[in-house]
């Protein structure tokens, strides 16, 4: 046996995990005193250039005349181009084709690019931009899903799903409702706007800064503007102050276009929108117009369901294939549908093109099932969440679990869940409450409602689900991580550096979180559809795991003992019964030449989907969760305030408890601000109106639930084999405010003593419940 170098010796406190700890978000006292850095915050460069934009002003038309002499002209103006100028590919499109990154000869959507300018500074390039004289021959523009279905205006194919025959066993059973639902769509409101700054490199290669959740794509589509290899772009990206979806494909266009002018005028280029040309020029959450067609039993089970989802797609495809497929996807919710067809219209409309958003169409999807079930409930005169239970996957049954899709339910964690929730929200006994006060109050109405959420995780375009990670572990022991996910504020990176310190059992403060780059982990999918923990976390493990097997193979040899008597312990490795600090074995293993860098790679298995027959396990596994709301409603004004919200939610085993609380309770009251105050307003030629906080109204701290209790859904670890058996939690909880919507309709429901399901589209603002009310008064005084 060798001789062991001089160690310190030190009993190890009792081995404390990391993963599972409420640690700190590693930026978290960096966003608070403001030195986290920003792309906007980067230091400039001496010869640092701002980019403008300039767009269509019109919906539809040809464009007769692009004069832009006077821009040309304008102070501080270096560098203008059009499409002409791109010496690449035009398209610039995600999936399929139909996004140019400046319009040529026609504009299809009010805000469309045009054109772009680099001056010196950023007031100068925005000023500049508006001296542009522009001439169009309009087209009629079609800005609404049904004028789209009319001319059969579509961008992408529309889509069924079914099985049996619905239509039969809707005429066949007992009862019949029909019912439709009008739902918003939401504006992202990330607090940092949409930014890329493009620096020039040698051999006409570029590297890109981006607030991107998928820098992989900016560098496909900056070397396909520019006409140069993939190799040539880097692209870096630290965090994004948000992206919610909003930065999965349309961070693209403003890199693209920062790359091109960084190429043309060989100098750094920054472009950067404000908010008011951000919310003009990008993709919102797609708006739907849904309808339903539903049978069912004297008990109010559901014998057979038609759903039509027309989505509102805008003027190009960008994501809103996946999208609608998604939407259908979580039509049926939590809630087994025997005979069920699934229509999905793809509406093209002279719209700025919708895309990704917290949630990704399931919302959309899922409200109208939660729409459809109180709908049921009201008819038969029961509480809605009789009829929710009656409806259930049931693990049990033979086939009451299969999805209209085909995926099995194995784990059907919905019905214990619910039940503890109901108990813990004194559901049975605040109802009792809430009916009292409604009897005793005229004006003010209270309405309580529970809702379930099952979400599907995994991309649903199969080769997405795959993530690298890289580490180095350098002399000092100290470990660098990288991986292809991005951080947005969701705490991935934390997560992360908990996972790769639990592995060498150090401290995550041991473990560097470095920016995510393309020259880094190559080919990285978009960290979207909630899966960042479960991908990326999967892969830095397994690189871990490779160093890791290395230094045990090392020590093992280097110290002539037996394998289980290696161990990784608190900071130090334990061999034998001595304990060598952690940096001292790196140094140890460097000094044998042992390698101390390992890429690690990560693919989801048994998902597979056939599309053509709508049939597969599309999802790893589902998340789930459920919320009680409770609501005050003004029967004169139509306001409202929400009182209570009960939440309990499954994220398996957590990886970091306190950043999943975060995820919920930022999902939750964002959902609840999709679907009551943010309304988003367009004019008759397609011109967004509203196009600041001043007009479009996000959920500030006034309307918070007054009591929020929310709690996670303790000792349920997936059973899947994800990392450490947590699930992903970043979209499930958006879902859970639909209980917000659904207890104002129960509030609206109880003037007509609650036989009525009123009708009430997205947003539910105090107008929308008002017009509500006073239909639901007209009805109940006819006696309907
Ligand atoms: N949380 C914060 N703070 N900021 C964000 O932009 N995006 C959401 C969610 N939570 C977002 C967020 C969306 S749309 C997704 S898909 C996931 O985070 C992505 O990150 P994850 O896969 O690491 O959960
Ligand atoms: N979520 C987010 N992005 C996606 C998805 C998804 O399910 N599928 C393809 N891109
Ligand atoms: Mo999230 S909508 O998948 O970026």
């Amino acid at each position: 046996m060798r001789k062991l170098p001089a160690i310190k010796v030190k009993q190890p406190a009792a081995v404390d995990c990391v993963v599972g700890k409420p640690e700190n978000h590693e930026s978290v006292f960096k966003h608070v005193k403001g030195q986290a850095i920003y792309i906007d915050d980067q230091l400039e460069m001496s010869n640092q250039l701002h980019a403008a934009v300039g767009i269509s002003q019109i919906a539809h038309g040809r464009i007769k005349k692009l004069d832009l002499t006077a821009v040309y002209k304008a102070e501080g103006v270096i560098a203008v181009v059009t499409a002409k100028d791109v010496p690449g590919q035009l398209d610039i499109g995600p999936v399929f084709h139909g996004d140019k990154l400046l319009a040529k000869d026609i504009v299809e959507y009010y805000g469309q690019p045009l054109f772009a300018v680099a001056a010196c500074s950023h007031q100068q390039a925005w000023q500049a931009v508006k001296l542009a004289q522009i001439e169009y021959e309009p087209i009629p523009p079609i800005l609404e899903v049904w004028h789209a279905l009319e001319q059969k205006s579509f961008i992408r194919p529309s889509h069924v799903m079914q099985r049996g025959n619905a239509t039969l066993a809707i005429n066949d059973a007992p009862h019949q409702i029909t019912g439709q639902i009008n739902i918003g769509g939401q504006e992202h409101f990330y607090l940092e706007g949409q930014i890329a700054y493009a620096i020039p490199s040698e051999d006409e290669g570029v590297l890109v800064y981006s607030s991107s959740q998928h820098p992989s794509e900016i560098q496909k589509v900056v070397a396909e503007v520019l006409n140069i290899p993939f190799s040539l772009v880097t692209v870096e990206v630290r965090r994004l102050g948000g992206g919610f979806g909003g930065k999965e494909s349309q961070a693209a266009p403003w890199a693209c276009l920062a790359a091109l002018l960084a190429r043309v005028t060989r100098q750094p280029v920054k472009l950067r929108l404000n908010r008011h040309d951000d919310m003009e020029m990008t993709g919102k959450r797609h708006r739907f117009v849904n309808s339903y067609r539903i049978g069912f039993d004297d008990s109010g089970r559901i014998l057979g369901a038609e759903f039509t989802l027309n989505a509102n797609c805008g003027y190009s495809p960008d994501l809103s294939d996946a999208v609608v497929d998604r939407a259908m996807f979580h039509v049926d919710n939590a809630y087994y549908l025997d005979q069920v067809k699934i229509v999905g219209n793809r509406c093209k409309t002279n719209l700025a093109s919708n895309t990704a958003f917290r949630g990704f169409g399931s919302p959309q999807g899922m409200i109208t099932m939660e729409a459809a079930i109180d709908d049921i409930a009201r008819y038969l005169g029961k509480d809605p969440l009789v009829i929710r239970k009656i409806n259930f996957y049931d693990s049990k049954s033979t086939h009451r679990n299969i999805t209209p899709y085909y995926q099995v339910v194995e784990q059907n964690i919905l019905p214990t869940l619910i039940n503890q929730l109901e108990q813990s929200s004194d559901y049975q006994w605040r109802r009792i409450q809430l009916r009292k006060f409604n009897v005793e109050n005229k004006i003010l109405k209270k309405g309580l409602s529970l809702t379930p959420v099952k979400f599907g995780i995994s991309f649903n375009v199969k080769h997405l689900n795959q993530a690298g990670a890289l580490i180095h572990i350098y002399t000092d022991g100290s470990i660098h991580l990288n991986h292809g996910g991005t951080e947005m504020g969701q705490g991935l990176l934390t997560k992360v550096a908990q996972i790769v310190a639990e592995e060498f059992k150090v401290d995550s403060s041991n473990v560097y979180i470095s920016a995510t780059r393309t020259d880094k982990v190559p080919n990285t999918s978009a960290t979207a559809a909630s899966s960042g923990t479960d991908l990326n976390g999967k892969a830095a493990q397994n690189a871990a795991k490779i160093i890791k097997k290395r230094l045990i193979e090392f020590a093992y040899q280097y110290f002539s003992v037996n394998k289980n008597e290696i161990e990784f312990v608190d900071n130090y490795l334990k061999v034998g019964s001595r304990l060598i600090l952690f940096a001292e074995l790196i140094q140890l293993a460097y000094v044998n030449r042992v390698s101390l860098s390992a890429t690690g790679y990560y693919r989801t298995p048994k998902i597979y989907y056939d599309r053509e027959k709508s049939a597969g396990r599309p999802f790893f596994y589902f998340a789930n969760g459920a919320a009680v709301s409770e609501v005050i409603v003004d029967c004169l004004t139509g306001e409202y305030k929400v009182l209570r919200v009960d939440i309990l939610h499954d994220v398996g085993r957590s990886i970091n408890p306190a950043i999943d609380i975060g995820q919920i309770e930022g999902g939750f009251v964002q959902g609840m601000g999709w679907l009551t105050s943010e309304e988003l307003v367009w004019n008759d030629q397609g011109q967004l109106l509203t196009t600041g906080p001043a007009t479009y109204k996000i959920p500030t701290v006034g309307d918070m639930p007054i009591d929020f209790r929310v709690q996670l859904f303790a000792d349920v670890p997936n059973p899947e084999n994800t990392i450490y058996h947590s699930k992903a939690v970043g979209e499930p909880p958006l879902m859970l405010a639909i209980s917000v919507w659904t207890a104002i309709r129960d509030a609206i429901s109880s003037l007509a003593n609650y036989s009525i399901s009123p009708r009430l589209d997205t947003p539910a603002t105090p107008e929308r419940v008002l017009q509500a009310i006073e239909q639901q008064c007209t009805a109940s005084e006819v006696g309907l």
